[in-house]
């Protein structure tokens, strides 16, 4: 029996030294000391010693398994360090590679110019309206002086939710709620999505923004109009900046005119640009129509207004000269990256 405990010890600690896992370490302690282990079958024939024999050979597979049990220990500590070693070259950074940029983004030009505007009208005393993008025909036509059937409606095509619920297809709209609920001194500009069924191409888009102005007082004239226009015009494009007044139909205006803006590139000389005109068609804008202030309940007899409509899309593509609206919309990033 001494003899096959002897054995035992030499083959584990055989084992023990070629072994090199944490997991084979555990087979082996199962192996040789568990409850089915070499050790415990041996210790079960102890019972057919004579008592003296017994004592010798108990002590002896005592001191054989509490040496079993310190290699057991002592390998774990080293095999432990390993796999700690093995950790620590296996995920070590190279501090010398070279980072990945972050790129930081930008404000979309739209945007830009969309703040700088809202910022001149707020230096001007406007304060900024917000309104429906899903409208009723009643604000986006009929309170503005379009009957259903009347022939400029043609020209704004739009998708209709219901026959009387539709995208509105102007920021006109916003007039007539701001003066539905708002006594005059009135003085605003609302700028906003407009929808209107139009195929996409180099200068129309289904939806483009549109910044509406609005200003109803006692005593306004065209001539506010044309120098609240000059002033934006002036802070947009720099200060020897010129614009023209031409007569022009809106229903909701009268009079109305459309405002060209004297070209950027050939200061009123001609160009390609301009198409030789040296003016570029910028805006709509007039007088309030009286029809329009008195279906709004303001008395067209103390008070007077003028209006303004002006497309963002037009004022991006003159700033920054980008002859297609399209790349305003598609998000192409070597397009965006230029601003
Ligand atoms: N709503 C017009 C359009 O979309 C632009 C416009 C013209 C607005 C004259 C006005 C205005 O306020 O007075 O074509």
């Amino acid at each position: 029996m001494k003899q096959q405990l002897e054995n035992i010890e030499k083959v584990a600690k055989q084992e023990l030294d070629s072994c090199t896992s944490i997991k084979e370490l555990d087979d082996l302690r199962i192996k040789y000391l568990g409850k089915k282990g070499e050790l415990k079958a041996i210790l079960n024939q102890m019972g057919k010693l004579v008592p003296e024999e017994r004592k010798e050979m108990g002590q002896f597979a005592n001191r054989v398994k509490s040496d079993i049990e310190n290699a057991l220990a002592e390998k774990l500590e080293t095999l432990k360090a390993q796999e700690l070693e093995q950790r620590i070259q296996s995920e070590e950074i190279d501090i010398t590679l070279p980072g990945k940029k972050i790129e930081v983004g930008k404000l979309h030009p739209l945007t830009t110019v969309m703040n700088e505007i809202k910022d001149i009208f707020l230096g001007m005393g406007f304060s900024i309206a917000d309104g429906p993008e899903v409208e009723y025909d009643y604000y986006n036509f009929e309170a503005l002086n379009l009957p259903p059937d009347h022939p400029a409606r043609d020209t704004q095509d739009t998708f209709y939710i219901t026959d009387n619920i539709l995208l509105r297809t102007q920021t006109s709209s916003v007039q007539v709620h701001v003066m539905e609920n708002q006594k005059p001194p009135i003085r605003i500009i609302s700028p906003g999505r407009v929808y209107r069924s139009d195929a996409v191409d180099a200068t129309h888009s289904p939806l483009f923004h549109q910044i509406e102005g609005l200003v109803v007082d006692k005593g306004i004239t065209m001539g506010d109009l044309k120098g609240t226009l000059e002033t934006l015009m002036k802070r947009l494009y720099g200060d020897d900046c010129k614009i023209r007044l031409r007569p022009h139909h809106f229903p909701f205006t009268e009079p109305s005119a459309e405002v060209d803006v004297m070209c950027f590139n050939c200061h009123g000389e001609g160009c390609r640009v301009c198409k030789n005109e040296g003016y570029i068609e910028l805006l709509g804008a007039g007088m309030v129509h009286p029809k329009v202030l008195e279906n709004c309940g303001i008395d067209s007899n103390v008070y007077s207004g003028f209006a303004f409509g002006l497309g963002l899309e037009r004022v991006v593509m003159r700033r920054y000269n980008i002859n297609d609206m399209r790349m305003l919309y598609e998000n192409d990033m070597r397009f965006l990256k230029q601003f």
